[in-house]
């Protein structure tokens, strides 16, 4: 295209000549228009907008170039102007052949009129954010600051075991960032550490509708939907959360292309090959501080609870060991009783099966076991051995020596 040179053979005086080669400008004119309608579709329209600007004043009917001239001002956030210019096509058309607008021109009106283009609409689909919300303020400071990096595409994962918080910090974070992505904060659920992580093809689908995609223009191939998902993002910036991510494989089709979004990831595993492939940033989530802790039951449980024994309030949130999830169970439990001393309940909590214990009456689900059942679910036979046997080491840690002897798994299977 670069090696064109004005009108062909404008030097030649054969009639005949300049007919054969007729069909090659128009032809000309097709691509361009053709590689314009793709800058409006992958939001790359604002460096061609000039060159496209004068070439349609130099063909002032053609109504496809105009048509798109429209979009792309008004994709460049020039409403005014794409009035204008169809009000100019309008007027020509008019007065030099007596028609009114076509269909496509009529439609470039309409989008500007209604200020609206592609179907896209703000979806803020994050959930609450907790009211009572404990302690975070570093990670959430580092997730706000490593989101908002000033690199391609972001994405941060918060990786930990079941019930630490994770999606609870990334919703936080995200609710934080709403006014950085504009265009939208989406949060999808991959249900990742279940028996059956939700597929591509699925996911792409739900994010492409978000997209304003409708159902009847949705590609079959996986392919076509991370290609199409990608144009859709590009010049646009949006959050999106990816919620109990199981794998990067479930995780790298739904990675926007161009910078302008930036995505937060919480999973069980911490994908070390989205840092490795990706340059995505990990934080790894730890049990909260004792003290911490303590406010999180007493501000559920009530803080006259831990007045009248502090003690049994301490050894209580320790037997919970940092874990929020644990921590809030014991808290409505203590709430749900409200005379049973704290003392008894930890008593409790203490003998007995405590991962069965940490469960709320009626519960179906929300349970510690409950979530770290799932998990435990997805392991293979050697590895849910291993994790048995590792219960019974007395104290906090092991080593990787550790496992190889107490579970008799060879030393190269470890990884
Ligand atoms: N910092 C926190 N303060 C108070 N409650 C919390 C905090 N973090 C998590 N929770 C609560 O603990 C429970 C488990 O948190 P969640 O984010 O679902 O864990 P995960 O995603 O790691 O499995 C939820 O009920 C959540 O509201
Ligand atoms: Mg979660």
């Amino acid at each position: 295209m670069a090696l064109w040179r004005d009108k062909p053979l404008v030097d030649v005086s054969s009639d005949y000549l300049r007919r054969m080669v007729e069909p090659f400008a128009e032809h000309r004119l097709q691509v361009i228009e053709r590689r314009f309608e793709l800058e409006l579709q992958t939001g790359l329209q604002e460096s061609a907008l000039p060159d496209f600007q004068a070439l349609a004043l130099a063909h002032p009917l053609r109504e496809r170039m105009w048509s798109l001239l429209v979009l792309g001002l008004f994709r460049c956030g020039r409403q005014a102007e794409a009035l204008e210019a169809y009000s100019t096509v309008r007027q020509r058309l008019d007065v030099e052949l007596g028609v009114e607008p076509g269909r496509a021109l009529r439609q470039a009106h309409q989008v500007v009129l209604a200020g609206d283009d592609d179907g896209w609409r703000v979806e803020c689909q994050l959930p609450v954010d907790i009211g009572d919300f404990i302690n975070r303020d570093e990670e959430l400071n580092r997730l706000l600051s490593l989101s908002c990096a000033d690199k391609s595409v972001p994405v941060v994962t918060v990786s930990g075991p079941p019930g630490m918080g994770k999606s609870a910090l990334v919703i936080r974070a995200a609710h934080r960032l709403v006014d950085e992505f504009p265009d939208g904060q989406w949060f999808l659920r991959l249900n990742g550490a279940s028996a059956k992580p939700r597929s591509g093809a699925e996911l792409l689908a739900e994010l492409l509708r978000t997209a304003g995609v409708p159902a009847s223009e949705l590609p079959h191939g996986i392919e076509e939907r991370v290609a199409l998902l990608r144009s859709r993002l590009s010049g646009r910036k949006v959050l999106v959360v990816l919620d109990d991510a199981g794998s990067v494989d479930q995780v790298a089709p739904l990675l926007p292309g161009r910078p302008g979004s930036s995505v937060l990831v919480s999973s069980r595993s911490e994908l070390a090959d989205l840092s490795v492939l990706y340059g995505g940033q990990r934080l790894a989530l730890r049990p909260l501080p004792s003290r911490h802790s303590r406010d999180l039951v007493a501000r559920i449980a009530g803080q006259s609870r831990f007045t009248a024994d502090e003690h049994a309030f301490s050894e209580l949130t320790d037997l919970c060991a940092g874990l929020p999830l644990a921590l809030r169970i014991a808290a409505a439990n203590l709430v749900s009783r409200p005379t049973l001393r704290v003392s008894r309940y930890t008593e409790e909590l203490r003998t007995g099966d405590r991962l069965a214990k940490l469960k709320t009456p009626g519960d179906t689900g929300l349970a510690v076991r409950a979530a770290f059942d799932a998990s435990f679910a997805t392991l293979s036979k050697e590895e849910q051995r291993a994790f048995g046997l590792l219960g019974v080491i007395p104290g906090m840690d092991f080593s990787a020596h550790g496992i190889v002897v107490t579970s008799g798994t060879r030393p190269s299977a470890m990884s």
